[in-house]
């Protein structure tokens, strides 16, 4: 007879129910922006808009209001996982030995909290993104223009006009571009989307990834662990 037990697999929760919810709506409302933006970017590509908006008239009205959501998600998002983001020492010292990352050598890295440096980066960029092209969104909504006005009292002029189209159709493309980085990342890195989605990781890989912050959750009593 085996004395050989099976062990239990340890996991350690990341995300709470809440917080799932409100990145997913994130991410979709970021799929339909990119679509429907897509579908307004070029004469080439209007025939995005009418094959899954319908019509370019549909992906026009519905972009904004996607840019809404988006934009109301993603504070909600930030302000809960700010802490965690904020910049700490040993993300310099990720970042220079980006080389044992990409090999894979993660025992020439620091230890880290819950994210780590280009995860954080990610964080803030998509932060001054999404602001940027709310606002610059925001002075291209025209058929809700004279409400803007009326509850700011201000008007853009067609100059400034010219200028919101111009950062946001930039904006938007370094948003994509960070975005691909992100949703590689979470896929190249095993485990990763479990985290998003069950909300759970193994011991194994908050060991190997987030040690510090592991280190900082086993302490805590389970009540609080991952609230956010
Ligand atoms: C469909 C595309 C997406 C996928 C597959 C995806 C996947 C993931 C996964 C797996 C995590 C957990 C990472 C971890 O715990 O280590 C995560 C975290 C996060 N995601 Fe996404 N995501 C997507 C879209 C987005 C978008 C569009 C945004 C923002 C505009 C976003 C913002 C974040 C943020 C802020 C975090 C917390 C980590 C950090 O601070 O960098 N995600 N995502």
């Amino acid at each position: 007879m085996s004395s050989v037990t099976q062990p239990q697999k340890i996991l350690v929760r990341r995300y709470s129910g809440s917080a799932r919810i409100n990145h997913w709506i994130v991410a979709i409302s970021f799929i339909v922006l990119l679509l429907s933006g897509l579908a307004m970017f070029h004469p080439s590509l209007f025939i995005v808009g009418e094959t899954l908006f319908g019509s370019g008239w549909m992906a026009r009205w519905i972009h904004p209001w996607a840019g809404l959501a988006l934009t109301v998600a993603f504070l909600a998002l930030f302000l809960r996982f700010l802490p965690a983001n904020l910049p700490h020492l040993d993300d310099f010292r990720w970042f220079a030995r980006m080389k044992h990352v990409l090999s894979g050598h993660d025992e020439y890295l620091p230890e880290l909290g819950k994210y780590n440096a280009g995860q954080k980066f990610v964080f803030w960029s998509q932060m001054i993104l999404t602001c940027t092209l709310f606002v610059t969104g925001v002075a291209l909504w025209d058929s809700y223009l004279p409400f803007f006005e009326r509850l700011t009292g201000y008007h853009p002029t067609i100059e400034q006009m010219r200028w919101a189209a111009v950062i946001h159709a930039t904006s938007a493309v370094l948003t994509v571009v960070v975005w691909i980085v992100h949703a590689y990342a979470a896929l190249w890195v095993r485990g990763t989307i479990p985290a998003m989605v069950g909300g759970t990781v193994t011991g194994g890989w908050a060991w190997r990834h987030h040690r510090r912050w592991l280190r900082r959750e086993v302490k805590k009593p389970a009540s609080v662990q991952a609230a956010s």
